[in-house]
């Protein structure tokens, strides 16, 4: 087979076969087929699309070019949950205990921050002694033994992925459906779960900046997951602001604790009331959303789900402690509060910007590699169309430094405004089904 001719025939807006897909992957992982000629196939997929068994041909390709984790030694349903990322977005932290308290065995493999979207590994790593890598063994006998466990991706989880995705970074081709529908699903395949629950976000803080979009991404990947015979089940999340108040790795850590208390910001509330029962019900545990809810609370109200959370942190060596005692995460020393100049509402012009706070504070990265604060954050103590007099606290900042905090106080006034009308609100959740 010769990889030019692939290239031309989606160029000219042809359609690939199976062969030449998996051809493709294969050759490229084996490191046969240089960068460029494949920046030149992903820029001809970016222009001219593909159709939906061309993308269920490339996320299968992707998913068994390294090892697909076999979970079958776990008895009951496994389930997922992704979200194709967010600021503030510590809702995994929160739902995946939940719904393990409630008997849904929870085996999820997350990834890092990138960019403006914080990632759940991170936040993890900034419990004292966490190790977010285990391995194949020890993470099925702790999904057996605590109902959860909470891993980054092992490095031979679907290597394709991993070489086109940082290819895509830097050859403007990340922006595509069926490139995003095929990185993230085949992932979701090689992980090996059963069920898997999408949070699909859109708006100024996500990768999809279009209801219509999102829409499409969420649709698209729940075809390519019932086509693999996985149960799936997609939500449309609106990222237009932060979600909840802390935004920063133990910060967001803090949050999720409290929500696990039963002290939830409204909108965290909100997301967790569509997600969880999403979780339980494709878990066979629960036969409507409104039973599994019920659940859900009285797993909170109860504590389980608290103590789910220390045993997860108990079996991945971090320090259970934290849960008690807040102090022990990661501190930053410096901090600097932002306070309203002008009567009037808050309105969040650009939730990405929000999030790029906290690359200016050294608690983001930008390339994969980067090592970055997880002590450092902010506190939004005023959310989007909320009220508010001069003089009142917007913002709380901690920081390394009084330099770093000025850069992010900027950063944040140039993403925000006060506003004498009450701005407008999109709907913040709903099932694809809605
Ligand atoms: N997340 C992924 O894993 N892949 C993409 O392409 C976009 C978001």
């Amino acid at each position: 087979m010769d990889f030019i001719h692939i290239i031309e025939k989606k160029r000219d807006g042809g359609k690939l076969s199976k062969e030449e897909i998996y051809y493709f992957i294969s050759k490229y992982v084996a490191g046969e087929i240089p960068d460029y000629q494949v920046a030149a196939l992903l820029m001809a997929i970016y222009l001219n699309g593909c159709d939906d068994e061309e993308t269920y041909d490339l996320t299968y390709s992707m998913a068994y070019s390294g090892d697909v984790i076999d979970l079958s030694a776990i008895p009951g349903i496994k389930v997922d949950k992704h979200s194709t990322g967010g600021v503030g977005d510590k809702v995994t932290l929160i739902v995946a205990p939940v719904a393990a308290a409630c008997g849904v065995p929870t085996a999820k493999m997350s990834g890092r921050g990138l960019g403006f979207t914080g990632g759940t590994i991170d936040k993890l790593e900034s419990i004292p002694g966490f190790s977010t890598s285990l391995t194949e063994d020890e993470f099925i006998s702790q999904v057996k033994d605590t109902g959860y466990a909470l891993i980054g991706q092992t490095k031979d989880l679907a290597p394709a992925d991993k070489l086109l995705y940082a290819l895509r970074d830097v050859t403007g081709t990340v922006g595509c459906v069926p490139l995003i529908a095929s990185s993230i699903m085949s992932k979701k395949i090689a992980a090996g779960s059963d069920a898997i629950v999408l949070e699909v976000t859109h708006g100024t803080g996500a990768f999809m900046r279009e209801e219509e979009k999102a829409r499409e991404l969420a649709r698209l990947m729940m075809d390519i997951g019932k086509r693999a015979g996985l149960e799936m089940r997609a939500v449309i999340t609106d990222m237009n602001e932060p979600l909840g108040h802390s935004i920063g790795n133990s910060l967001e850590v803090i949050e999720a604790i409290e929500a696990l208390k039963g002290n939830t910001a409204e909108d965290v509330y909100e997301v967790m009331h569509v997600i969880i029962p999403e979780m339980i019900v494709a878990g066979g545990k629960a036969d409507s959303r409104e039973e599994a809810w019920n659940m859900a609370k009285k797993a909170i109200s109860s504590g389980r789900a608290l103590e789910c959370f220390r045993s997860m942190i108990r079996s991945q060596h971090g320090d259970p402690g934290i849960i008690d005692d807040y102090s022990l995460l990661p501190e930053a020393p410096y901090h600097m509060d932002v306070t309203a100049d002008a009567d009037g509402f808050l309105k969040v012009n650009d939730c990405a910007g929000i999030g790029e706070c906290l690359k200016v504070l050294g608690g983001g990265r930008l390339t994969k590699e980067q090592e970055i604060d997880l002590s450092v954050g902010l506190e939004m103590r005023v959310k989007h169309q909320d009220e508010v007099k001069k003089g009142d606290l917007l913002l709380e900042i901690f920081a390394r430094n009084k330099e770093e905090a000025e850069a992010a106080r900027e950063q944040y006034l140039a993403s925000v405004e006060i506003t004498k009308e009450k701005p407008e609100k999109g709907t913040l959740i709903y099932t694809l089904d809605d």
